[in-house]
């Protein structure tokens, strides 16, 4: 059994959560969980710019996803920060090299799971996920959100990312704040929860 956790980071915000997704997949007997970064499709100029090269070199260890990576995974659970309420570029254009396993119905049966990160409570981060299951049902992925069952969603004691429809952290308008416990544990729980359907329906 297959897992790959697929995402793009900018900050380190999304790499975290990954991880935690990673280590939640982790726990489910037969299963093989693997990391993997789309490609960057900005120059290092402009990255700079932006203030990211420090952050990435956090996670410049991990391995960058080919296409055909997803073809031999069971299950995949995509990480990517909002931008305009919406999944980055950089996943965008991963995505749109995938027409190919389209069009051989590879991903059709496999399951589909979305993390985010934004900078604000608000910002979007339904809408960012929401909007990536069109691109999942359209290669005929099952989709799998993160449960209420995962109470920590329903707090409401302190600020927290995480809806039904996946996990999610907040980043702050400068980025400063890291993923919380209780987001990290609502990333392990998706991780988990995945692998565990993943486990059931191809044993
Ligand atoms: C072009 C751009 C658009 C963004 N749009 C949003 C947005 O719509 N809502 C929001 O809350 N944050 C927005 N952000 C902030 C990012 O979502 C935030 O930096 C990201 O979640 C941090 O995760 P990372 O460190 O893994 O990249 C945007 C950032 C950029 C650069």
């Amino acid at each position: 059994m297959k897992v790959l956790v697929v995402y793009y980071s900018m900050y380190g915000h999304i790499h975290r959560m990954a991880e935690a997704v990673t280590e939640g997949a982790k726990k489910v007997n037969s299963v093989v969980v693997h990391m993997c970064r789309v490609p960057e499709t900005l120059s290092e100029e402009i990255l700079k710019k932006m203030g990211a090269l420090e952050a990435q070199k956090m996670f410049a260890h991990v391995p960058i996803c080919k296409v055909d990576d997803l073809a031999s995974a069971d299950a995949i659970i995509f990480g990517t920060p909002t931008r305009f309420g919406n999944m980055c570029g950089q996943m965008r254009q991963f995505l749109d090299t995938t027409a190919g396993l389209w069009a051989k119905n590879a991903l059709v049966g496999k399951i589909g799971s979305v993390f985010t990160s934004s900078a604000t409570q608000h910002g979007g981060q339904e809408s960012t996920i929401l909007s990536f299951h069109i691109t999942l049902l359209h290669h005929g992925m099952i989709v799998v959100g993160l449960p209420y069952a995962f109470t920590g969603q329903t707090r409401i004691d302190e600020i927290t990312g995480c809806s039904p429809y996946g996990a999610s952290t907040i980043a702050g308008s400068d980025g400063a704040r890291m993923p919380s416990e209780n987001e990290l544990n609502a990333a392990r729980y998706q991780g988990k929860h995945v692998a565990e359907i993943a486990a059931k329906l191809f044993k």
